[in-house]
C-alpha cells in the first residue's frame, strides 16, 4: 500500500464520519444549523472593534462579539463560541442577519427572529439563540 493510497484511505474515513455525524445532527437539527455549523461565517475574535461583549450562559458555555461600526451601519461583526454546535449555528446566522444593518434594525432582531432564520432549533437548544442575542444586545449598550 502506497503512502497516497493510504492518505486516500485516511480521508475516505475521515469523509464517512463526517457523514454520520452530519446524518446524526439531520436526526435532530434543521438542515440550516448543520449548514451553519459546518460552515460558520463571521468567526474570529477582532482587533480594536467598536463595542464587544462576553457572555456566559447558564450551560457555561460563552458567546464573545465584536461589532465594527461606520456611520451608525454595522460594518463588520464576528464572534467567539466554546458552546455547542447550535451556538455555533446561532453565532454564525445572527452576524450574517446584523452585517449592514443599523443599530435601530439590529435591536429589533428577536431571539424568535433568529430561531426561525435557523428553520426552528430543538426545546434544548432554545438557550444556544437566547445567549447570541443577549451577547448582542450586550455589545450594542457600548455605542450607547
Ligand atoms: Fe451551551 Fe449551546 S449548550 S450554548
Amino acid at each position: 500500500m502506497t503512502d497516497s493510497s493510504t492518505k486516500s484511505d485516511f480521508d475516505k474515513m475521515v469523509e464517512k464520519l463526517q457523514r454520520d455525524v452530519n446524518d446524526q445532527a439531520r436526526m435532530t437539527f434543521s438542515e440550516k444549523v448543520v449548514t451553519e455549523y459546518n460552515n460558520p461565517k463571521n468567526i474570529g475574535k477582532m482587533e480594536k472593534p467598536d463595542a464587544f461583549a462576553i457572555l456566559k450562559g447558564w450551560c457555561g458555555d460563552t458567546m464573545e462579539m465584536y461589532l465594527k461600526m461606520e456611520h451608525e451601519i454595522v460594518a463588520d461583526i464576528s464572534f467567539m463560541t466554546d458552546g455547542c454546535g447550535a451556538t455555533i449555528a446561532c453565532g454564525s446566522m445572527l452576524t450574517s442577519m446584523v452585517k449592514g444593518k443599523s443599530v435601530d434594525e439590529v435591536k429589533a432582531i428577536t431571539e424568535d427572529d433568529l430561531i426561525a432564520a435557523l428553520d426552528g432549533l430543538p426545546e434544548e437548544n432554545l438557550h444556544c439563540a437566547h445567549l447570541a442575542i443577549i451577547t448582542l444586545e450586550n455589545a450594542l449598550k457600548m455605542l450607547q
